[in-house]
């Protein structure tokens, strides 16, 4: 049997004829930038987390780095941010000449609060956190620290939409909430976007300003800004993957307690779950020491997986001038040497389930 890691087309054929509407509606509408349904899935965005605004973007490393220069953010400032993450979450920091300042990961791939007082000084400005593969962080200590130290929390929210920490949405704790609806993630788009949520209306105006050239009114630039709008189409379509939010973490969520219950092999360490957290499993992230050799084995099988991330941003190539040498995060490290991340995916097939556990329990 062949076990793909994650296959679109049967996500896409779940809801086949919504998409199809949204975007023909679109296509037929003359109005494909900044329009109606820019409009209602940002106010549909916004309602789902129960705050006051969203600002549609082009992807999720550009809502990031909006968001870092929305809140006056930039050269000569630094941001404290987990080296385990994609390297997307990093250089949205760079992108606006501040610095990322790296640090250790906790047990469950979220950032370690015990690195995060360690490092801040006087150009520290805010600690960017990532709720990675979809399991939230530790969100009262992070926000506790920031409050005494008074830095902005930016949440990287790439990969848990939908996420709960005590009850709370992910997104809702910082001073900005980041996602991208690239199309593998929870909400997908059928193309790249990204979202910004916020309670503050001047983050949000700044960030309205900065993603369409900097201008309030069509050709009055009053500040430096880019070009990342969301387009209608890929509004339309990703309000369609919205309205199945729950759904689909709920489906991925079932195939992960499967995956928990099944998989019973010493030589495979299984996700822990921080307590009080509602995880959306985007990612199902194992560790064992004879990584490579499972991937292969799996592989052999038919069972495809992926690495999320070989490599931790500070050890990342493009960072060698930061000076940080192997060994410096070494619960980060040893992530990156042992994780594999098996298919979860929605619409995944039952008989295509139990053949990942089978083929892992096999695995000596
Ligand atoms: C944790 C994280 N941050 C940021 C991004 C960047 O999002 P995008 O690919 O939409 O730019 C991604 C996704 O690829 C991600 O996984």
């Amino acid at each position: 049997m062949e076990v793909d890691f994650s296959v679109l087309k049967r996500q896409y054929a779940k809801y086949q004829d919504e998409y199809e509407t949204a975007a023909l509606r679109v296509l037929r509408s003359g109005r494909y930038i900044l329009g109606n349904e820019l409009a209602k899935f940002e106010k549909d965005f916004a309602n789902y987390h129960g705050v006051k605004h969203c600002a549609g973007v082009g992807n999720g490393l550009d809502a990031l780095r909006l968001a870092i220069s929305a809140l006056g953010i930039g050269p000569d400032d630094e941001v404290i941010v987990q080296t385990n993450t994609y390297i997307a979450t990093a250089l949205a920091i760079s992108e606006t000449g501040a610095t990322p300042v790296f640090v250790e990961a906790d047990k469950f791939f979220g950032i370690d609060v015990d690195a995060i007082e360690k490092v801040i000084t006087k150009k520290t400005k805010a600690i960017m956190v990532v709720h990675l593969y979809g399991q939230p962080c530790n969100m009262d200590f992070i926000m506790d620290i920031a409050r005494s130290n008074d830095l902005h929390v930016i949440e990287d929210c790439a990969q848990a939409h939908g996420a709960k920490y005590k009850g709370k949405l992910v997104g809702t704790f910082g001073d900005a909430g980041c996602f991208s609806f690239y199309p593998t993630k929870p909400v997908g788009a059928l193309g790249d976007s990204g979202a910004i949520i916020t309670n503050s209306d001047e983050l949000d105006e700044k960030v309205k300003m900065l993603r369409n050239y900097g201008s309030r009114v069509k050709y009055l630039h009053e500040i430096i800004g880019i070009n990342s709008r969301m387009d209608e189409i890929q509004a339309a379509v990703t309000g369609v993957a919205l309205k199945h939010i729950e759904a689909g973490n709920d489906e991925r969520r079932t195939i992960a307690e499967k995956y928990l219950k099944g998989i019973k092999n010493p030589k495979i360490k299984l996700p822990e779950i921080r307590q009080g957290v509602e995880h959306v499993y985007h990612i199902f992230a194992v560790l064992s020491e004879e990584r490579d050799r499972l991937h292969n084995f799996l592989e052999e099988n038919g069972v495809h997986t992926q690495i999320h991330y070989p490599v931790p941003c500070h050890l990342a190539g493009c960072y060698s001038r930061l000076g940080y040498e192997q060994g410096k995060l070494p619960v980060a490290e040893k992530f990156a040497l042992q994780e594999l991340s098996l298919p979860i995916y929605v619409s995944m097939p039952e008989d295509e389930i139990e053949y990942v556990v089978e083929v892992i329990n096999r695995f000596n």
